[in-house]
């Protein structure tokens, strides 16, 4: 398939976006990058230690240069990226000016919650965090403060009961 845009997956942690962004990536076979793997493959630390060893602080500061980078270097055409990312600095409207297709994966709080229970430790806002109901909670109201950001997507598809197979198509589908 040939793009000249770049497409972004975005969306809260546990939403499914680097393994979407690794299928379309198979699919129509154009590179894909996550921006957390970058910023830690140039950081030479996991996203866990630089949250603990630098503050979370640091992390958007790097996590906005990194951004910049991928959308400028040619190779990249599908970028995953961290669920806070389009809520920090000028990070969404870049995307959009950038003429990125954003696409917004969004998930209820339930498929969040059961998924992120269990994929919580190298995930730094919600490690320490002892019970599902708690997570709940914290995602709910996380997730109504990101929203505005979010929603600022191209597309909104809606993941929940969905394979990961239909909703690479789903995405594949609204680029042709
Ligand atoms: C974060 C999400 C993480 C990672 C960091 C902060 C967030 O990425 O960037 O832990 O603020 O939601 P994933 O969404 O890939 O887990």
């Amino acid at each position: 398939m040939i793009i000249n845009k770049k497409i972004v997956l975005l969306g809260y942690m546990g939403s499914g976006k680097s393994s979407i962004a690794k299928l379309i990536s198979k699919k129509i076979d154009l590179m894909s990058v996550d921006l957390d793997n970058y910023i830690e493959k140039k950081e030479n630390k996991s996203i866990s230690d630089i949250f603990e060893i630098n503050g979370e602080l640091y992390f958007r500061k790097i996590e906005n240069k990194y951004l910049r980078d991928l959308l400028d270097l040619e190779n990249y055409k599908i970028i995953s990226i961290g669920g806070g990312t389009p809520c920090y600095h000028d990070n969404i409207k870049l995307m959009i000016e950038s003429k990125c297709i954003v696409f917004y994966l969004r998930a209820n709080v339930d498929t969040l919650a059961d998924r992120l229970f269990n994929e919580k430790y190298d995930r730094p806002l919600i490690s320490k965090i002892k019970f599902k109901k708690d997570l709940r909670t914290f995602i709910s109201k996380h997730l109504f403060e990101r929203n505005q950001f979010y929603l600022k997507s191209n597309f909104i598809i809606d993941v929940d009961e969905k394979t990961e197979d239909e909703i690479s198509n789903e995405c594949i589908k609204l680029l042709s």
